[in-house]
């Protein structure tokens, strides 16, 4: 998969992208990652990339035409198949979901904001997607993109096991149980028992009340129409009815 990265800041992505997973990944030729400077599709002498907002009012606006230029040059044929994504404290908020979907898609541009924003017509010409990372402003787009593009990435075939994806938190719909690994105690803590039975079916039937438990404490908002066992329902009328200890 193909990832064009749209930006003011090119030397932002240096280093996150180059380590761990992201790195192997690019080594295998799994993904490739273009970065693109957004200034280099400027027409003036300055390389002016942004101007006042129409209206009046505080910052900077990104201007569209360098932006447009940009994404369509770099996609040329490929224009109409791909998801154009530009990263907006505005947007749609980035789930699980719309990262499994866009791992299925062959190319996927991002184009970071900064300043007060991006001229509101890159949206209506690119056709773009506006994503949101969270409810919270950062300063720009490129650490959002940064994100985006692992949450994708990582979902790529091959690029990490496919077990290690399928019980982790908001695939099943729950967040995921709690892990241990060695030392079997440690502090005046110890591992669950169940842990270090060996006994595969009653550590699965462990882990998946504990993902229930914690989802119904921290994130009951996820419960909504999930299907569920009675014994299930019973675990979680429990849990609403007891204070958090953690
Ligand atoms: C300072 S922000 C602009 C915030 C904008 N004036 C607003 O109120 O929504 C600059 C850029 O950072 C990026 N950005 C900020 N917060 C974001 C978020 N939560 N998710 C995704 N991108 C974000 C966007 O690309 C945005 O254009």
């Amino acid at each position: 998969m193909r990832f064009d990265l749209f930006t003011l800041f090119p030397g932002m992505f240096a280093g996150p992208l180059d380590e761990s997973i992201i790195k192997r990944a690019q080594a295998a030729n799994l993904i490739q990652i273009a970065i693109h400077d957004i200034r280099d599709w400027t027409t003036d002498r300055h390389r002016t990339a942004d101007d006042t907002p129409y209206g009046g009012g505080a910052g900077m606006v990104m201007m569209a035409p360098p932006i447009v230029a940009a994404v369509e040059s770099t996609l040329g044929n490929d224009l109409g198949g791909t998801p154009i994504i530009l990263l907006s404290a505005a947007g749609e908020p980035l789930s699980q979901k719309i990262a499994r979907e866009l791992a299925g898609r062959r190319r996927l541009a991002m184009i970071c904001g900064h300043y007060e924003g991006v001229d509101e017509r890159v949206v209506t010409v690119l056709g773009a997607r506006e994503l949101s990372i969270g409810d919270y402003v950062l300063t720009g787009g490129e650490l959002a993109a940064m994100v985006v593009l692992d949450a994708v990435a990582r979902l790529v075939p091959g690029v990490i096991d496919a077990a290690s994806v399928a019980e982790e938190s908001h695939e099943t719909g729950l967040v995921e149980y709690p892990h241990y690994t060695r030392p079997a105690a440690f502090r005046d803590e110890t591992v669950p028992e169940v842990l270090l039975s060996g006994h595969h079916a009653q550590i699965a039937q462990w882990r998946r009340e504990q993902a229930l438990r914690r989802t119904a404490r921290r994130r009951p908002d996820l419960l909504t129409g999930l299907d569920l066992s009675e014994r299930e329902r019973a675990i979680i009328a429990e849990v609403s009815q007891v204070p958090d200890p953690t």
